[in-house]
């Protein structure tokens, strides 16, 4: 596995200004990932989808595409842009449980992101209080429930940055190899460059100030 890897920072349409920060995964992120640990006819899963761009390219390579959003508008968005429309569920990944779902082939995902000196909770759109530990407990919770939907040694694919905040640094990535090594089997990370995203004030591509990101790679074993 190549592990280091430079993708265009570039998203085939606008998203509409509503909608705030353009937080979309680049799609040739996506549609590398997609192919290389995935096969045609496979099912796909996003179970924190945004504006569906695992989604819509998973469908692009004839993958079967399922997501699960918190927000409405989000989900209403991707109802828009996919033809497995129905395959999206408006919910929680929390709840992820409860949910009829097929088995899946792939998970690729980027889970709402936290700083440790932030107190808003992430799992309900940064609305309600949540601590850092909180919010690692969840993301464990969540991905706990998803294995139970993954098929025995499929990958579950997670796109995350450490974070730097004023000076503050939140390994956010680090520690999600830890949270999600409880589940599943970690098997390295990718280093990802974004090309075409450089900024002049340092604070990279998102605003979080790194300018690159971790395709973390793990296998459910179970
Ligand atoms: C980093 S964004 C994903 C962006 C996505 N990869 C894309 O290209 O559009 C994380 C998403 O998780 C959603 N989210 C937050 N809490 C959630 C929850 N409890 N269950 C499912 N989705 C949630 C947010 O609304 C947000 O759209």
């Amino acid at each position: 596995m190549q592990t280091f890897r430079r993708f265009r920072y570039e998203k085939s349409d606008e998203l509409p200004s509503k909608f705030g920060d353009d937080v979309r995964t680049p799609e040739s992120f996506v549609a590398e990932f997609v192919e290389e640990f995935s096969e045609e006819g496979d099912t796909v899963i996003d179970p924190f989808a945004g504006f569906g761009t695992t989604l819509k390219v998973a469908e692009e390579f004839g993958r079967i595409p399922y997501g699960i959003e918190y927000e409405a508008e989000r989900v209403a968005y991707i109802e828009d842009r996919i033809e497995h429309a129905e395959n999206i569920v408006r919910g929680s990944a929390l709840e992820l449980a409860s949910y009829d779902l097929p088995t899946f082939d792939l998970c690729l995902t980027s889970p709402p992101y936290m700083a440790e000196e932030d107190t808003r909770n992430p799992f309900r759109n940064y609305a309600g209080k949540s601590r850092y530990d909180e919010y690692l407990e969840n993301v464990g919770d969540a991905f706990s429930q998803l294995a139970e939907f993954m098929a025995t040694d499929s990958h579950v694919l997670v796109d995350v940055s450490n974070l730097k905040n004023e000076g503050n640094v939140t390994t956010l990535a680090w520690d999600a190899v830890d949270v999600l090594s409880s589940t599943f089997r970690f098997e390295g990370e990718v280093v990802v460059a974004w090309e075409g995203a450089e900024s002049t004030d340092g604070t990279g591509a998102y605003g979080y100030g790194y300018d690159h990101n971790y395709c973390l790679v793990f296998r459910n074993e179970k």
